[in-house]
């Protein structure tokens, strides 16, 4: 009778074992992106909406990092000179969602491109890196983003969103 009362509840070692495992496996998620230091607010003032700091400085040029922002990715590219000069490059008229590249981005800090990376075809997340246009690139239907996150082939009908955010310093930006 004991062991199957046991073997229905688990004890309180079982669920420290468990919760060891779990832990681990999230360290290891975390450790694929690279460390971004932030001072925040608790996760449920942020989940409730609240603004989030994110230091750029850790970030190298021609890397992504993703953070999220009220439960959304939030791509943040460190843009190589050739992506912007490719980016700006491109005659405006003709992409379907026409925007320019210098609307999607901070003066004075145009190698940095901020989007929410939800693709706006069906909300799959894209790829950064990947595709044609040295942007991103959503496995599900095959949508192609450039290094500006403008749509440029496929059936996304938009551009990656670019959140609200400010630059608090020269290497720091709050998003919302
Ligand atoms: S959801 Fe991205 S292409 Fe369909």
């Amino acid at each position: 009778m004991t062991t199957a009362s046991s073997a229905d509840h688990p004890t309180r070692r079982d669920f420290l074992f468990v919760a060891t495992g779990a832990a681990a496996a999230v360290g290891g998620a975390a450790a694929l992106w690279p460390f971004i230091s932030q001072m925040n607010p608790d996760a449920s003032t942020i989940a409730a909406g609240a603004p989030i700091e994110v230091d750029l400085s850790p970030v190298a040029e021609g890397q992504d990092i993703k953070v999220f922002w009220r439960g959304k990715p939030i791509y943040i590219s460190h843009r190589t000179k050739k992506q912007i000069d490719e980016a700006r490059a491109v005659n405006v008229a003709s992409l379907p969602d026409p925007q320019t590249d210098e609307a999607r981005v901070k003066s004075g800090h145009e190698q940095w491109l901020v989007v929410i990376g939800i693709c706006t075809h069906l909300g799959c997340i894209p790829i950064a890196h990947e595709g044609n246009y040295d942007g991103f690139f959503c496995p599900c239907h095959g949508s192609q983003y450039d290094s500006s996150g403008r749509i440029r082939q496929g059936p996304a009908p938009a551009n990656l969103p670019v959140p609200p955010y400010q630059f608090v310093s020269d290497t720091k930006i709050q998003i919302g």
